[in-house]
């Protein structure tokens, strides 16, 4: 017979405590640094309560495993009701983020098609290589205005700007100007606005709603959203007159299906109201993401020239010099994927994911938590557990192919990094994020040696809702001889 353990036997962080570490200790902006300092106090499982909630905090692999195996036929990640008030104020249709439940699985179902599937989203190849010509004629203006000719000051930024375009073309089958010497207005404004959005999002998540007349974080926060809003609207509207008017020069099964927007309204697998509620969400999920995790990858290949040297290597033996990087070659590049495994290991781009399990209540570690418990997963210190990862801080990104290494995927545990997130509640972005990394890390390194600047120094992650650098990271780009 197993011993089912009591929740009193768990360290329990109240209100005060929690408070406290957020806000007098400042981790508000360092929680993945909380989870480093909270595992080693108190264990891989511990409870802590934020005003009304309590969350169960997991951080050990097999702890997540446990969790995640056990979770719902339609798992919840969180309730997401600030965004939701956002949508009610306005009468918007919930997106794939805010909704739960039948609503969410039928908008999965749906989005899954043209975004998740491999073979779908290497659809995108063609897109996201013309976005990257942009990317790199923008980079060489940049590098040619710097006093070095060859410095980008701050490459979080330009990912930035590669992501927000690639993303859009994607999406809506428009070009944007992200890339262009001067940003247009409505674009400019749009990520502003998306900036604004998140920085607000935090007082209104702490303070309580009945301050929201008193201060101005409440009314910024709604602005922000309805400048996302109209932004993401005023593409669905181009696409609907796009299509009716091709409807009129042609029987309904002449029109032409294309990109992402097109085939969802063309096949009528959603209204323009459901796009509208789903696709700015895909906006915001997919720029930060991919952009940190570009920015993060070429900041440890240029601390480590021995790799990048490999890498380029591994690119140029397939790709001659001048030819563009397509899918087929990132089939036999796998020390290029590892880079990008690795990267996601030491900076998972979402450092800690959730779930509330609804269905039943479910046991853990010999602990049976009820019905309705919110738990948080630690991924930042789990990716760099020691029991493991050997050499967790090192950036290796061999331990993902060595088939002998002790440290060889075959041999890790499953869950020791789970960077998309597991299960049907997955990222949907998770194949055109790789897709856009691929193709981007392939073609710098296949063009640029990249070169760490002493006045770069060293960089640290800081946790603003995704992993950022603390700082702007400069990095020199000495292009290769062809
Ligand atoms: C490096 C790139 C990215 C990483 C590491 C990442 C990671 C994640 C993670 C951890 C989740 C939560 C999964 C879970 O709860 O199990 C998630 C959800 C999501 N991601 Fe991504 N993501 C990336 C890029 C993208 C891109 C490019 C898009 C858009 C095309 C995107 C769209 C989404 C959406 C819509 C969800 C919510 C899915 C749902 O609730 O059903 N992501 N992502």
């Amino acid at each position: 017979r197993r011993r089912l353990r009591s929740l009193e036997e768990l360290p329990w962080l109240g209100r005060l405590h929690t408070f406290y570490q957020l806000f007098v200790q400042g981790y508000v902006l360092r929680l993945h640094e909380l989870q480093v300092l909270n595992k080693a106090k108190y264990g891989p499982i511990w409870i802590n309560s934020v005003g009304p909630h309590s969350f169960v905090n997991l951080a050990s692999a097999s702890l997540i495993e446990q969790a995640m195996r056990q979770e719902d036929k339609h798992p919840i990640r969180d309730y997401m009701d600030l965004w939701k008030e956002h949508r009610d104020v306005q009468g918007l249709a919930y997106g794939v983020f805010t909704t739960n439940g039948e609503s969410w699985y039928h908008l999965r179902q749906v989005l899954n098609q043209r975004l998740l599937k491999p073979a779908e989203a290497a659809l995108y190849t063609d897109v996201v290589n013309e976005v990257i010509d942009d990317f790199t004629a923008r980079l060489d203006q940049i590098r040619a205005e710097s006093p070095s000719r060859d410095l980008v000051p701050d490459m979080a930024q330009l990912f930035y700007h590669f992501a927000l375009e690639a993303i859009c073309y994607i999406l809506f089958e428009k070009r944007i100007g992200c890339l262009e010497p001067s940003i247009p207005a409505d674009t400019a404004n749009f990520i502003r606005s998306v900036g604004i959005m998140f920085q607000n999002s935090v007082y209104c998540t702490y303070l309580p709603k009945w301050t929201r007349p008193l201060l101005p974080f409440w009314r910024r926060y709604l602005d922000g959203w309805n400048t996302i809003f109209s932004f993401g609207k005023k593409f669905i509207d181009e696409k609907v007159q796009e299509i009716e008017a091709e409807l009129q020069a042609s029987r309904p099964d002449g029109v032409q299906v294309s990109g992402c927007l097109h085939f969802l309204l063309t096949k009528g697998l959603l209204n323009p109201q459901e796009a509208l509620g789903s696709l700015p969400e895909l906006l915001l999920a997919g720029v930060d993401t991919s952009s940190n995790t570009l920015t993060w990858a070429l900041y440890h290949l240029s601390k480590n020239p021995e790799i990048q040297a490999e890498l380029y290597k591994e690119v140029a033996g397939l790709v001659p010099a001048g030819k563009t990087p397509q899918r087929k070659d990132i089939a036999h590049m796998p020390l290029l994927k590892a880079v990008i495994k690795e990267t996601l290991r030491l900076y998972p781009v979402i450092p800690t994911n959730a779930r509330i399990v609804m269905d039943n209540e479910i046991e853990i570690d010999g602990f049976i938590f009820p019905k309705n418990t919110q738990f948080v997963f630690c991924h930042y210190v789990v990716s760099r557990d020691p029991s493991v990862f050997s050499e967790p801080e090192s950036f290796r990104p061999h331990r993902w192919l060595r088939k002998c290494e002790s440290n060889a995927p075959s041999v890790q545990h499953p869950f020791g990094s789970v960077p998309f997130g597991y299960g049907v509640r997955a990222c949907l972005g998770r194949r055109i994020a790789e897709l856009e990394m691929q193709l981007m890390l392939s073609r710098l390194i296949q063009r640029y040696e990249v070169v760490l600047p002493p006045e770069t120094g060293e960089v640290k992650s800081v946790a603003r809702i995704v992993l950022v650098p603390n700082k702007k990271v400069g990095l020199r780009f000495l292009q290769r001889q062809s």
